[in-house]
């Protein structure tokens, strides 16, 4: 998994606590972006009762970290019991960190993420305007199918092997240490 991220950047899941740097996130994007992002126009308070609804369900969230700052994010979010093999993914990158790459590596994390729990079908609420969403979709056209003439897109994802498996563990691994050289290098410079 070659991925070519700014300098000061790394991907990795967020952890428990990491709740106001997510909703910070995504109160950042622009208009367009957030509409895009919840599919339609939400209000600050509905992205804090969302971001806290995340937090306490068994939502996987990649993030993209620049300096310490949450730019960029991909949640994996069970629909539940009553559709125990299905979740509904988003991603969403601040403006400046677009069209480098970022979307693509959160894409690709979380559709290793899903089929590492075994989710067999994935929603995302694409707007049918969204093109940005659709060419990064298109580019994973082997692992998933779209259909962006509705609001919501259904991605199917094969099924879990050790090295997918594998495949996140060393992803986990690798973004745990570049976290802590970023607090240790953060701590040395304050
Ligand atoms: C959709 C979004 C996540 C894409 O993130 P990104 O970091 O720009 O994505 P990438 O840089 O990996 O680009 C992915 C593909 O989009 C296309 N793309 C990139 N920049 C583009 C641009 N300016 N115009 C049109 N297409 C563009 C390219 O095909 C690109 O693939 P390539 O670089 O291999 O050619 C981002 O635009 C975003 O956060 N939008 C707002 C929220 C949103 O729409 N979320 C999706 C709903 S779930």
């Amino acid at each position: 998994m070659q991925e070519v991220l700014p300098e000061g950047a790394v991907i990795r899941k967020l952890w428990i606590g990491e709740a106001a740097k997510y909703r910070d996130h995504v109160l950042r994007l622009d208009r367009d972006g957030r509409r895009n992002r919840f599919g339609g126009e939400v209000s600050d308070e509905f992205v804090g009762s969302y971001v806290d609804l995340s937090s306490s369900l068994d939502a996987v969230v990649h993030g993209f970290f620049v300096d310490g700052v949450l730019r960029g994010a991909a949640e994996l979010r069970p629909l539940g019991l009553r559709f125990p093999r299905q979740a509904e993914a988003a991603i969403s990158v601040e403006k400046p960190w677009q069209s480098h790459g970022v979307g693509s590596a959160l894409l690709r994390r979380t559709l290793l993420a899903a089929r590492n729990r075994g989710f067999r079908l994935l929603h995302m609420a694409c707007l049918a305007e969204n093109r940005r969403m659709q060419q990064l979709a298109r580019k994973f056209d082997a692992e998933l199918s779209f259909d962006f003439g509705n609001v919501i897109g259904e991605v199917e994802s094969s099924r879990p092997t050790p090295l997918s498996l594998m495949r996140e563990f060393m992803a986990d691994g690798h973004g745990f240490a570049t976290a802590m050289l970023d607090l240790q290098s953060r701590i040395l410079r304050a």
